[in-house]
């Protein structure tokens, strides 16, 4: 949505057709209340929607016409069969394939823009070449989507890099170039990189890992500092400052979400296993099992803080979103953490600005462990921090929302039980200041 929306916004002269089978979120599409909160993107989709860009559930009539076609499907960590828990689930990029192959009249570029496992490509050329008729040529190219949540409008329109990989072959450099002059239009030409099309596909795994690496590697650290006094801010501030490593992704927390980056790191580990590596196997594994430990550690220093027991405490969970600026809950620490808090009887009261009530409810409901009347029971969810603060034991900030930084924290204190406490899982909080308000 947000990629091709900009894509219009900034070639008029290309037509650009969002498809998807899900006719509700088509129907979202093409209201005012979009179907993802994006900051930036409501101005652009209103401006070129009906114009140049359209959302519509008629898939073939689109393939038909397309002379480019994004594959943009989502690829979810496997649940059952071989692989389960670690590879990506293909069903979908496969199926979108067979569709073109079989209602393609004239010739393609198809774009892999999903995240798959390295020589994917090589599937979908197999199944489009085995597929295509005599005057229909299907080309293959990878250009994997580098934006991130809540900043997708400012990633998009300013790229650090636009990666498309090709076959190395007249024809594949053909349709790369061809790509290359769409984003062109608005992307300077050094940033634009071409490579082939396996190390495009490698590289979005790579950079996925890296940065989750950082991130693992920081909140190691913090563990280290917990343990000695030494402030993991300081720490990550002074090491930023190296111009070799850099300040960004280094900030601690209660641990990384969202729904890329342990799929992909895990998705890694396959590949890595399948290619007899073990041992670089077992290093990326390391960076989800950190992330894991993370949040169970600070669940642990919370129920140790709380006098060893939360049995019927309240605990105000300020953000359920994986991250600020987005609605989106996938892989949240909130939900490890809030099921955890649940686990031991707590009551817990959830705001977050962007995040819906059913769908908390959905990401904590688990059939036989977590039905809806010991929901109903446990969980709150409110329509303010100080109403989710009010009668609380403690209050644990889970996403750094800007507007968590800005409460009234003596009105807060006043309302909460004492000792007040608060765990600030993004150390984005004026500690010494809450400290000098009564809390601990
Ligand atoms: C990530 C990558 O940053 C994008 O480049 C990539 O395109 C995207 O995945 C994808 O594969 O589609 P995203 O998951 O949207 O983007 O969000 P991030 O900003 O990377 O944050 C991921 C998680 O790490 C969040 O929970 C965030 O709060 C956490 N984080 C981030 C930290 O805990 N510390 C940091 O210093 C930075």
């Amino acid at each position: 949505g947000p990629t091709c929306a900009v894509i219009a916004y900034k070639c008029p002269h290309i037509k650009v057709t969002i498809v998807d089978l899900n006719e509700a979120r088509i129907a979202a599409w093409n209201s005012d209340n979009l179907p993802i909160y994006e900051p930036g993107l409501d101005e652009i989709v209103f401006s070129c929607r009906g114009k140049n860009l359209f959302f519509t559930t008629e898939v073939e009539q689109a393939v038909i016409e397309a002379d480019l076609i994004f594959v943009s499907v989502n690829t979810p960590t496997k649940k059952a069969g071989m692989g389960a828990g670690y590879a990506a689930d293909l069903a979908y990029v496969e199926s979108a394939t067979r569709q073109i192959a079989e209602v393609a009249t004239s010739s393609k570029i198809v774009v892999e823009k999903s995240t798959v496992p390295c020589r994917t490509a090589e599937s979908m050329r197999t199944i489009l070449e085995a597929n295509s008729r005599g005057d229909i040529r299907f080309d293959i190219l990878s250009n994997p989507e580098f934006l991130a949540e809540g900043t997708a409008i400012k990633d998009l329109l300013h790229p650090d890099r636009v990666l498309i990989g090709g076959l190395q072959t007249a024809e594949g450099q053909r349709a790369q170039q061809a790509l290359v002059e769409v984003y062109a239009q608005w992307v300077p030409t050094d940033k634009i990189i071409t490579t082939n099309l396996w190390s495009s596909e490698l590289s979005k795994l790579a950079a996925n890992a890296l940065l989750a690496q950082r991130i693992s590697s920081i909140n190691a650290l913090s563990a280290i500092c917990e343990a000695t006094g030494a402030d993991i801010d300081e720490v990550a501030y002074a090491c930023g400052r190296d111009s070799r490593i850099g300040p960004k992704f280094l900030k601690a927390s209660v641990g990384f979400g969202g729904s890329c980056f342990q799929k992909d790191i895990l998705n890694l580990v396959y590949l890595s296993e399948q290619l007899n590596l073990p041992e670089v196997a077992a290093y990326w594994k390391q960076v989800v099992d950190l992330n894991e430990y993370q949040k169970k550690r600070f669940v642990s220093c919370i129920i140790k803080t709380l006098f060893n027991t939360i049995t019927n405490k309240r605990i105000a969970v300020l953000g359920f979103a994986f991250k600020k600026d987005t609605g989106d809950t996938r892989e949240s620490a909130a939900i490890t953490l809030c099921k955890d808090f649940i686990q031991e009887n707590a009551q817990v009261c959830i705001y977050d600005p962007k995040v819906t009530d059913e769908q908390i409810i959905l990401d904590l409901s688990e059939p036989g462990v977590f039905d809806n009347t010991l929901l109903n029971k446990r969980v709150i969810i409110t329509r303010s921090a100080y109403e989710a603060s009010e009668n609380a034991d403690a209050i644990v900030i889970t996403t750094e929302w800007d507007e968590f930084k800005e409460l009234d924290y003596e009105k807060i204190y006043e309302k909460m039980h004492k000792p007040a406490f608060i765990f600030d899982g993004r150390l984005i909080l004026d500690a010494e200041r809450l400290r000098s308000i009564g809390f601990r």
